[in-house]
């Protein structure tokens, strides 16, 4: 169970469960933070919270629509399924996009599931 992403409340938690497409909160793994979003029925990703262009804290500023998640500092849109920046004012350099991470739900239980 070393991946379970612990919620702050369990609020937090019901509200992934219940709160369909786009519904984003903050998870902790192994003392990293996350931000988690639902993207459809109940799948979820899970990237980091720092935005890549300038580390904005996603969850604070961010929106998720399900598909995309959008930073509310500089407006960069990010593809959940690619991490790419799909809308930058500047071209976002190679290393400036998410690392989605597929998340597994079991009985309420989101698992992240690190790379190998
Ligand atoms: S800090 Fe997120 S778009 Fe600039």
């Amino acid at each position: 169970m070393g991946n379970v992403i612990e919620f702050s409340s369990e609020a937090d938690r019901d509200a992934l469960l219940e709160g369909g497409p786009g519904t984003m909160v903050r998870g902790t793994v192994l003392g990293e933070e996350y931000a988690v979003v639902a993207i459809e029925g109940r799948q979820y990703r899970a990237v980091s919270i720092w935005c890549p262009h300038m580390q904005a804290d996603l969850v604070e500023v961010g929106y998720s629509c399900g598909k995309t998640l959008e930073c509310g500092v500089h407006g960069w849109v990010f593809d959940l399924n690619s991490g790419e920046a799909i809308e930058s004012h500047l071209p976002p350099k190679p290393n400036q996009k998410l690392l989605p991470l597929t998340v597994r739900e079991v009985d309420g239980v989101f698992e992240l599931e690190l790379p190998q």
